[in-house]
């Protein structure tokens, strides 16, 4: 039994979170945690919402309430999505904790005495109607680049520019709408992120397991050289720049960026969880008490590489300490609106609330497992959701379950029928099982979305096409004992297709589950035809099962067009 670390990007606390940011990262997480808990191993599935920075201030400001309330609220609404979309966290932390707050300053002193993080004068943005500075996104302007207005005062939503407040034209506080500025000084902490250049390269070298988009993204910003990194902000929400319990001389009023204490917070939510459960938060994270025998294994959007494989890791390492450090770093590309883009702040797309108001959670999980934005950006529409579900759950695994178990029912009273030898049929589908069980195990391993879920659907079909050629309702009528037969093996296939859909298809597998009286749904050993011979046998003759619900309605054109209405979907797809 391995140990296995998974953390996602932790979601900014500023709103409901759309169908892109489930795709990207806490979904996988999730995925990859539930295979890999069903196949015995010790699993640490960790998220938080990332609660600090200007976006936290400014969404609550536009909420009307105090920054602290809305995180305590937002945080909530998170954490109760999540489980309606069955995301199966150990624990769901905040980076406004306690926790994270010490270790952040920890991290800050330790980096400070290892000289590592130097005090530097800037130059700033100050409102003199707010009477304060503006730092990040307190300030708007015209972009540089592209001339949008209005551009961020850390990046440009239009073409994406990452930009410094100071290079906007035309700025203005984002509070106040004043355009009542000057340029002041102001002191920061900088993290010399240059001074770890080598030490960093040697360090991603090392990451044999890296899939092919992280490790891009990674050497490209260590190529691209590393910039030191101001890590503190004139801001009040935030970690306070404390050293020793005291504020620290030169930074009395300021907190770190966010940037900095977000993903602090992956070993602070450890702690959060041990100090909640009493489990042991060092096994995870320290290579000194344990955690040198930890699988890290990180989810993530593309956007947010740099930060974990630069950044993060300059914190950690550069510590000096014995922190544990990421195995696997898993990225993704977009998934687009139609082509365009999902924003939260437009509210354009379909997000994590009302995604549930129109279709369950196990829809959702398949279409953006099936169709996530892996190797390439992917394009959510209607049409492609509807057809995905019609084909793959409605026709092929749906009709499957049902027309077995309700084929029980009438003919052998709902009771798994005895007797019988299985036959060359049932000789082929287990040596198809058996290949075909491999190769899924192997792209869960290698946490391919999109072949994890097309090697499933694979093995679905083989259980329509042996029910098509075994052809039990004709059985029945000439040779009762080869219909029990067949009933068998594919009340066994249930069974079978319960445990191997659940890291995908919680619920379904469930009811599934359920349906054949099986409520262990681990994941079956895969050596050959002798793990498969173990598998289509646990459903005992004898046993009492029953047709579950309807598990996936087929959806209609006119529920497509309804919702391409209520969502202001594009007609044309760019
Ligand atoms: N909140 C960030 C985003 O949504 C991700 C933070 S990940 C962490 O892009 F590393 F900071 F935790
Ligand atoms: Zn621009």
């Amino acid at each position: 039994m391995a140990r296995i670390l998974i953390t996602s990007a932790l979601p900014y606390i500023n709103g409901i979170k759309h169908l892109g940011n489930l795709a990207g990262s806490m979904l996988p997480a999730d995925v990859q945690a539930r295979f890999q808990r069903a196949r015995g191993h010790e699993v640490l599935l960790l998220c938080a919402t990332d609660e600090h920075g200007t976006p936290a201030e400014l969404a609550a400001q536009e909420a009307g309430e105090d920054v602290r309330a809305y995180c305590d609220r937002l945080h909530q609404v998170q954490k109760d999505l999540g489980a309606r979309f069955g995301l199966s966290w150990d624990w769901f932390g905040r980076t406004s904790s306690p926790q994270n707050a010490v270790l952040t300053q920890h991290f800050a002193e330790v980096l400070e005495d290892r000289g590592l993080i130097e005090e530097r004068v800037d130059r700033q943005l100050y409102s003199i109607d707010d009477g304060r500075f503006l730092p990040d996104r307190y300030v708007e302007g015209t972009c540089p680049i592209c001339g949008h207005t209005p551009a961020r005062g850390d990046q440009c939503d239009n073409c994406g520019s990452l930009l410094d407040p100071l290079d906007l034209k035309d700025p203005y506080s984002a509070i106040s709408r004043s355009r009542n500025l000057e340029v002041r000084e102001t002191r920061h902490l900088y993290l010399l992120q240059s001074k770890l250049a080598e030490p960093l390269r040697a360090w991603v070298d090392s990451r044999g397991d890296w899939p092919q988009l992280a490790r891009s993204i990674a050497y490209k910003h260590l190529d691209e050289g590393l910039i030191d990194r101001g890590i503190t902000r004139d801001l009040s929400w935030g970690v306070p720049v404390l050293r020793g319990g005291v504020p620290r001389r030169g930074m009395e009023g300021k907190v770190f960026y966010v940037w900095f204490d977000a993903p602090i917070e992956y070993i602070a939510a450890a702690q959060e969880w041990a100090d909640a459960t009493g489990g042991d938060w060092a096994r995870w994270w320290r290579l000194d008490r344990g955690a040198q025998d930890v699988r890290y294994i990180e989810f993530m959007g593309k956007d947010n590489v740099a930060f974990h494989s630069v950044s993060f890791p300059a914190t950690i390492l550069g510590s000096g300490e014995p922190w544990k450090t990421v195995d696997t770093l898993k990225a993704f590309n977009w998934l687009n609106w139609y082509g365009g883009k999902f924003s939260t702040s437009q509210q354009r797309g379909v997000f994590m609330d009302s995604a549930l108001e129109i279709l369950p959670p196990d829809i959702w999980r398949w279409y953006l497992t099936a169709y996530a934005p892996e190797h390439s950006d992917s394009s959510f529409t209607f049409d492609q959701l509807v057809a995905a579900v019609n084909r793959d759950l409605a026709d092929v695994l749906g009709n499957f379950v049902n027309r077995i178990l309700k084929f029980c029912e009438s003919r052998f009273n709902g009771v798994t029928p005895e007797g019988g030898e299985a036959g060359p049929l049932e000789a082929r589908l287990k040596a198809d099982l058996a290949e075909r069980l491999a190769e899924l195990t192997e792209q869960f391993e290698a946490i391919e979305s999109r072949k994890s879920a097309q090697a499933l659907r694979g093995i679905w079909s083989l259980g329509n096409e042996y029910l098509q050629e075994a052809a039990p309702w004709s059985a029945i009528k000439t040779d009762p004992v080869r219909a029990a037969v067949i009933v068998r093996t594919a009340l066994n296939l249930v069974s079978l297709f319960a445990r191997i859909s659940a890291p995908i298809l919680p619920f379904s597998a469930a009811a599934m589950g359920e349906a054949v009286g099986e409520t262990q749904l681990d994941w079956p050993e895969v050596n050959g035809v002798a793990g498969v011979e173990a598998a289509l046998t646990r459903v005992p003759a004898g046993r009492v099962v029953s047709a579950p619900p309807i598990l996936f309605s087929k959806i209609e054109a006119d529920q497509v067009a309804a919702w391409a209405e209520r969502f202001g979907a594009p007609r044309e797809v760019a």
